[in-house]
């Protein structure tokens, strides 16, 4: 639609501007509140990214200044607030800037043009993300890496209330009082192929075959002669042995892995650990001690109630670990320590191989505790290395089957409901599987623990509907059986997920999918490939934009 407006001839002419794809908060999704926002004679414009608090109350100073609104956002608030010390102290974009910013309350990534400085973009930065990138003759400005991969590998990150001024390839930097700033320059190293498609007709899908590379990558950059060794990331063995207790927070599919991670890690290290969803850590007064690890998982490393988390855990004084995809992201330069997942830029919205290398990450951390904690022998040791170094090719072969999973999800694409089910690791695998579906498909999705079936759910069964059972854990199988049986007897059409060997599963379910067998500890690295492949071939058979799913942002930088 921006398109068929913009290229209709009206189109302005020019080498420098702004653009911003908004996230509402203040004021619905309408061509009235699209950005960017302008002055009102629109001799300033600019866009905005994260939330002005105290917007209220200076959208009422400036009415008294004689400024009049059209919109409803904050954005055109802050635009006009920019306008107004420029005008009134006339010492330039930097000042005008600088004064704002004394005076606004709230998170902002914000990018202004002024008419008397043609060819510059000035900025300004608290809270919300945003790097800049130069390349000759050219410069960028973008909420994270990925966005520019394309145009320019040379980055700055501005930090928390800095400045900048863009020009044809070139960035200077200021402070709060003005004073200009050096600021080091970083070469992105990610593969610029990385951010293209790849001859796959989306990012998803690409991704998705991505996993096997990625997760191997992952493994591989801590196991090293048989031994896995995390002391870059701050886990000696002396930190391993002493830490009481591990806090995992994250949001969204991320928090999905720290839901796995809790029953991988207490299984093989014996060590508790407290999972966490980053937007409710952040306001439940967490009781922390400097004995735990408080252990941030994010794709982005930009996620503004996973920065919140973060910085709740190192106010407290606990030691705190970010697993981290964006190099050089605000969480990745804000945790004590980073662990990498070396998925490389990951594009579509729905995330998949992040979330499989958070998940290598997690493995890395349980296997090493437990052998620290000697919770498992030497042999085990081994074993579980070799079963991880095996890993990239079983996901592989996981994602040979996916015809059967594209002509049973064209079969499905109609559906209303769908309910995922697992015990135990399952369970978190269900929950993924779950947001899979939903945020790409649309169709309403839930994921249970299997035994709360009959504590209300079951009476959401009845004829047809769709009920995706993962079973891969040899001591909860039969249990997850008896619940699919429960489903079938309601009418229940069951999708059965499980492990080569677990062939009894056909007895029960209408339509089974196999995965290869892994240690059961490592099973969700599998699981989720044909429920990741499920969602995207739903959401193709029903004609939607699989890499970009409506309503949602690739990462939440607000709150
Ligand atoms: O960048 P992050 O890992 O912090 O993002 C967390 C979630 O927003 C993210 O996992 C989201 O749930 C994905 N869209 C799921 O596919």
């Amino acid at each position: 639609m921006l398109e068929e407006k913009t290229n209709d001839g009206r189109a302005l002419k020019g080498e420098c501007g702004v653009g911003h794809t908004r996230w509402a908060t203040h004021g619905e999704p309408s061509e009235v509140n699209a950005h960017p926002h302008c002055s009102d004679d629109m001799n300033v414009i600019g866009v905005h990214n994260g939330i002005i608090e105290n917007y209220q109350e200076l959208k009422e100073k400036m009415i008294r200044k004689g400024y009049s609104f059209y919109s409803q956002t904050d954005t055109e608030v802050l635009i006009k607030t920019v306008d107004y010390y420029y005008k009134k102290y006339r010492m330039g974009p930097i000042d005008a800037l600088a004064k704002t910013m004394v005076r606004v309350r709230g998170s902002y990534a914000l990018a202004v043009m002024f008419k008397d400085y043609p060819g510059e973009i000035y900025a300004a930065r608290k809270d919300s993300p945003m790097i800049i990138g130069v390349s000759e003759g050219e410069s960028y400005l973008a909420s994270d890496v990925p966005a520019i991969l394309q145009y320019c590998r040379s980055v700055y990150y501005i930090g928390n209330l800095e400045m900048a001024k863009l020009s044809a390839g070139e960035a200077v930097f200021y402070n709060i009082d003005g004073d200009e700033i050096k600021k080091p320059l970083t070469e992105i190293t990610w593969d610029a192929e990385a951010a293209e498609k790849g001859g796959y007709e989306h990012f998803m899908m690409k991704e998705i075959h991505e996993q096997p590379r990625a997760v191997r990558d992952t493994l591989g950059s801590a196991i090293h002669d048989g031994a896995i060794d995390l002391a870059a990331a701050g886990l000696t063995h002396e930190v391993m042995r002493g830490v009481t207790q591990l806090h995992f927070v994250a949001c969204g599919s991320a928090y999905h892995v720290c839901m796995a991670a809790k029953y991988i890690i207490e299984d093989l290290a014996r060590l508790p650990v407290q999972v966490d969803l980053d937007s409710e850590f952040r306001y439940r007064k967490p009781i922390l001690r400097s004995d735990e690890l408080v252990v941030i998982i994010s794709q982005s490393g930009e996620t503004a109630d996973s920065l919140a988390a973060l910085r709740e855990a190192k106010a407290q004084g606990v030691p705190t670990l970010g697993i981290v995809n964006v190099v050089g992201s605000s969480i990745a330069r804000e945790a004590d320590n980073v662990f990498y997942t070396l998925a490389g830029p990951e594009i579509a919205v729905a995330t998949t191989k992040a979330y499989s290398t958070q998940l290598a990450a997690c493995y890395l951390i349980a296997v090493q505790l437990a052998k620290a904690r000697e919770t498992i022998d030497s042999e085990r040791y081994a074993a579980l290395i070799a079963e991880l170094e095996a890993l990239p090719e079983k996901i592989a072969r996981a994602l040979e089957d996916k015809e059967r999973l594209q002509w049973f999800a064209s079969k499905y694409a109609g559906v209303h409901d769908v309910f995922f089910l697992g015990r135990g690791l399952d369970y978190a695998v269900a929950l993924e599987g779950s947001l899979k579906m939903k945020e790409i498909s649309y169709i309403h999705s839930e994921a249970y623990a299997a035994g709360e079936l009959k504590h209300g759910t079951i009476s959401l069964i009845e004829n047809g509907t769709l009920v995706i059972s993962i079973a891969t854990q040899t001591a909860l199988y039969e249990k997850m059986v008896s619940n699919m049986v429960e489903v079938k007897a309601r009418g229940g059409y069951l999708m059965g997920l499980t492990s080569s060997g677990h062939y009894s599963m056909e007895d029960t379910a209408d339509f089974t999918v196999y995965v290869p067998v892994t240690d059961e500890h490592f099973m969700a690295s599998l699981a989720v490939v044909p429920l990741q492949l499920m969602g995207y071939y739903i959401s193709m058979a029903r004609g939607l934009d699989v890499d970009k799913p409506r309503n949602l942002a690739k990462s939440v930088t607000v709150e």
